[in-house]
């Protein structure tokens, strides 16, 4: 059975309050649509660990910095509730763009540090419009918790953040990136490849696998582990937006590797941007 769809924010808010009054736990998976098997995850884990998952499924216009980008962005809707209905979620929020921004929007969450660097240099505003929208929707779902995926690191680090500073009664839990057979890690977006492109793109979690290894064998000079890895994208005619090793909670790039550290990186395969980060450790913090 599918799940039930639901635009208005009032009728959701009744919704929820029912599964509250009866002492239920809601889940939100925050979604821009085009579910894949990634997104499966993250809903399987909600219905698995709270009584009532919401899926929320809005493509949010203040968070892209290209009118393309966003024009383009897949919208599969029916399909998707669909698949919720089919994992077990309820309830899919699908707000229009009028209910989530009814007047042009004057309050806007800046998340500061955490955004300066990888996607946040690249994407001007981009993650000031998560931010905002995701504070929307804990406002609008006030969910017990809340889940995002792996692949998403800096976002993820960002909503952490966020939650951290501004209190927001709620867990965030991270599930881990979903991969084809070949390693490309699962994105809405891998359906804008071309046969040649999608062929390329696994380039980019080996080159990743491959940095991983290199910092478990004792690399500790980030400069060298970066520059290899980029060299090995070049190589194949890959355009890198960039390639960094940084922090994993701070996303501020290192000098040293002398602990836990992301290598994350965004590529362009024609017009599609795709992104992907592994956590790498050195050998001391092997378990
Ligand atoms: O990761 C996404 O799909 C989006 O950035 C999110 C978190 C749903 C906010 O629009």
């Amino acid at each position: 059975m599918s799940a039930e769809v639901i635009g208005s924010i009032a009728t959701l808010r009744e919704a929820l309050a029912r599964i509250r009054r009866a002492g239920g736990r809601v889940g939100l998976v925050p979604t821009m649509g085009a579910l894949h098997a990634g997104h499966a995850r993250l809903i399987e884990q909600a219905v698995r660990e709270t009584d009532c998952a919401v899926v929320s499924i809005f493509v949010n216009p203040i968070q892209f910095n290209d009118p393309r980008d966003y024009g383009q962005y897949p919208r599969t809707l029916v399909e998707d509730a669909a698949l919720c209905g089919r994992l077990g979620a309820p309830i899919v929020f699908a707000p229009a763009g009028e209910e989530m921004y009814p007047r042009p929007q004057q309050s806007f969450v800046e998340v500061q540090g955490v955004t300066e660097f990888l996607c946040g240099q690249f994407r001007p505003g981009h993650f000031r419009g998560v931010a905002t929208v995701v504070l929307k929707l804990f406002q609008i779902v006030q969910p017990d918790v809340a889940y995002f995926g792996e692949k998403d690191a800096q976002q993820l680090a960002v909503i952490r953040r966020m939650v951290s500073d501004l209190n927001v009664p709620l867990r965030i839990v991270e599930v881990a990136t979903v991969r084809e057979h070949d390693g490309l890690a699962l994105s809405s977006r891998n359906r804008l490849l071309s046969g040649e492109e999608r062929r390329l793109a696994p380039a980019l979690y080996q080159v990743l696998r491959q940095a991983q290894d290199r910092i478990a064998a004792g690399a500790c000079d980030a400069a060298a582990v970066r520059r290899e890895a980029v060299a090995a994208l070049d190589e194949r005619r890959i355009r890198v937006e960039y390639l960094e090793i940084v922090d994993p909670e701070s996303m501020q790039p290192l000098e040293r590797i002398d602990a836990p550290v992301r290598v994350a990186a965004a590529i362009w395969l024609g017009v599609t941007r795709l992104i992907d980060n592994l956590l790498c450790t050195p050998p001391a913090f092997e378990p």
